[in-house]
């Protein structure tokens, strides 16, 4: 008899943004007339930048040619792509990061996801809370959990991202093997700055424990005192694992690129004591499951850290950082508190109230889609999280709503 991997039973029944688009679905089948405005689920709306169109048709044309057509590519990714990230989102801002320290993938999501393979059943998992669901429900999958309620699944250490601490994660009590961060935060906004960062990197180098970073979002920093990745930090070679994607940067969510940075030092210890070299291990994961990332797309990816490209690409970024700044003045004006939208594209509402709730009172009456707090976990109660990836005129027409419906949260 086969029998089914019972971990996966203890998921909520579906993805977050899968059961935010079904409830949209049957919303709009009700209300085929109403026209919804979108600031849930953080997906780009702006064109690609014109550096890496014009890169993507000359590879498609490349692979019209029997001359210069390519099969499969080199595992890691094409070294061209692994030395432009390498030299300008590390080398650049002072970090030690060699390009075949840098694995080219299709996604974020799929690697933040992935990486807790290499690890072993009984380690001991920090997660801040509210937090992407990708960490813990992977997590959940593999067995490393107990049951869940309310929120929360029994075995992970949370760590809480509230008002009262600034949304930034305090480090734990108790010790973890394995300590999820991400600045900056999806879905908070709020980006760590450099001492407790420090703090992170020097936790991780006493206690042996490994930092997966999300910084998937470090585009949109601007505060130039906010570092952009880990390894500005020293001794985080050591301990950290380092996640970034272009989807947000340079509108690939539909082209798919990313890349996880493994620094060679980087270890976990087998239950004898001995040091095993987690970019080998890697390594061996992708090879084994992974097919790559196609030519065509890893030469737009390029494209993104030519000079035109960097510029195209800080022109996107600050589109959608003025939306997220109209965003949050908005919510000011009509008496909630909000954090992030000045180095991030999400803005973090404090409602007060039930989210999901919040949530079909916006779809509802404002026609406005957000994502509720609750959905990313029990300190998520009581917030909404708005992207900012839609027009600017969509994103003025979504805060006129907001403002006609909700005139109980005016400013007194
Ligand atoms: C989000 O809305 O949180 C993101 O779009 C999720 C993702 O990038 O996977």
């Amino acid at each position: 008899m086969i029998h089914v991997n019972e971990n996966y039973s203890k998921l909520q029944a579906s993805y977050l943004f899968a059961n935010i688009s079904k409830r949209v679905r049957e919303f709009q089948q009700q209300h085929p007339e109403r026209k919804l405005v979108w600031m849930g689920i953080g997906d780009v709306t702006r064109p690609l930048p014109e550096a890496c169109i014009a890169a993507f048709h000359a590879a498609v044309d490349e692979m019209a040619s029997a001359d210069t057509f390519r099969g499969y590519g080199p595992e890691q990714g094409y070294a061209f792509l692994r030395e432009a990230i390498a030299v300008n989102d590390f080398q650049a801002r002072g970090a030690d990061i060699a390009a075949d320290e840098i694995f080219i993938s299709d996604g974020a999501k799929c690697d933040t996801g992935n990486f807790q393979e290499l690890f072993a059943a009984d380690i001991r998992i920090a997660i801040s809370d509210p937090v992407y669901p990708v960490y813990v429900d992977t997590n959940v999958m593999a067995g490393r959990t107990g049951a869940g309620a309310n929120g929360r699944y029994a075995g992970l250490t949370y760590l809480p991202c509230t008002a009262e601490n600034g949304y930034a994660p305090e480090l734990p009590k108790a010790a973890v093997d394995l300590i999820y961060l991400c600045s900056p935060n999806n879905p908070t906004g709020a980006a760590l700055t450099r001492p407790q960062l420090e703090a992170w990197v020097d936790y991780a180098r006493r206690n042996r424990a490994l930092i997966l970073f999300d910084a998937a979002y470090e585009a949109f920093i601007r505060d130039p005192a906010l570092p952009h990745s880990i390894y500005e930090i020293p001794g985080a070679r050591d301990v950290a694992i380092e996640f970034r994607s272009l989807s947000k940067t340079a509108g690939f969510t539909g082209v798919r690129c990313a890349y996880a940075v493994v620094p060679k030092p980087c270890m976990a210890w087998t239950q004898a004591g001995a040091p095993v070299s987690l970019h080998a291990l890697w390594l061996r994961r992708q090879t084994t499951k992974f097919n790559g990332v196609s030519y065509p797309v890893q030469r737009a990816a390029e494209a993104v850290f030519s000079t035109a490209g960097q510029a195209q690409v800080r022109r996107l970024t600050d589109y959608y950082l003025r939306n997220a700044g109209y965003v949050r003045e908005a919510f000011q004006r009509l008496g909630l508190a909000c954090v992030g939208g000045d180095n991030s594209p999400y803005i973090w509402v404090q409602v007060n109230g039930d989210s999901w709730a919040f949530f079909d009172t916006l779809l509802n009456d404002a026609g406005v889609v957000c994502t509720p707090g609750a959905g990313f976990g029990q300190c998520g109660e009581g917030h909404i999280r708005l992207s900012a990836f839609n027009s600017f005129e969509n994103t003025q027409e979504a805060m006129r709503r907001i403002a006609a419906h909700l005139p109980v949260h005016r400013a007194a």
